[in-house]
């Protein structure tokens, strides 16, 4: 556990966290699904399951309250149903074995540059890896975490699986 680092608006009492899903008691592995499932983006049934596969989860707390979240994802989609393949990027999803996701703030704690350290924290662990995730294309505030943790964007926005709006592509490849 490490205190969040001066960047971050008013860190008093903040801290974040970073860890093997293994390592989350039962109580905190509850928290941090119920938080994503708020975001409305995720359903509820299976989303413990999700992240118990997870590669590494980097949460935040106040005074212990779970109050954001994001974490890195070990996707294993079909070779035509891949973010890569519906956005026509020019990368090739083989080469990417690890998504940013399941990231959410709890409302009163958005703006203080939560998303964006945990996002950093994240690509940090994995500096030397390719990344990428998926936005909606109107989520201005998510894109915006990604581009300024070194994503950019690639392809076209693509359909959902079910989704009713467009998603883009964001890469980052290790230089
Ligand atoms: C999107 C979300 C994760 C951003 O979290 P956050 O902690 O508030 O973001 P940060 O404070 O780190 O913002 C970093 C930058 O992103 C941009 N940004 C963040 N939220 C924004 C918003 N609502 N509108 C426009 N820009 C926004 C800003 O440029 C901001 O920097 P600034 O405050 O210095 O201008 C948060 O709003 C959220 O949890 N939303 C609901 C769930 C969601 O959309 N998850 C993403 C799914 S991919």
């Amino acid at each position: 556990m490490t205190a969040i680092d001066s960047e971050l608006r008013e860190p008093v009492g903040l801290r974040i966290h970073v860890v093997r899903p293994v390592g989350l008691s039962c109580t905190k592995l509850d928290e941090l699904a119920c938080l994503i499932v708020e975001g409305g983006q995720i359903r509820p049934d299976n989303i413990a399951d999700r992240l118990l596969r997870c590669r590494w989860i980097a949460y935040a707390t106040d005074n212990e309250k779970v109050v954001g979240v994001a974490a890195l994802k070990t996707p294993h989609d079909g070779p035509d149903d891949n973010a890569f393949y519906k956005a026509k990027s020019p990368y090739n999803y083989d080469a990417f074995t690890m998504e940013i996701g399941f990231l959410m703030i709890a409302s009163p704690y958005r703006r203080k540059h939560l998303a964006l350290a945990l996002t950093k924290t994240l690509c940090d662990l994995e500096s030397r890896s390719n990344l990428y995730a998926t936005v909606v294309e109107a989520n201005c505030g998510a894109q915006s975490v990604l581009l300024r943790n070194g994503f950019v964007q690639s392809g076209v926005p693509f359909a959902d699986r079910g989704g009713s709006e467009p998603l883009v592509l964001w890469v980052k490849v290790p230089t």
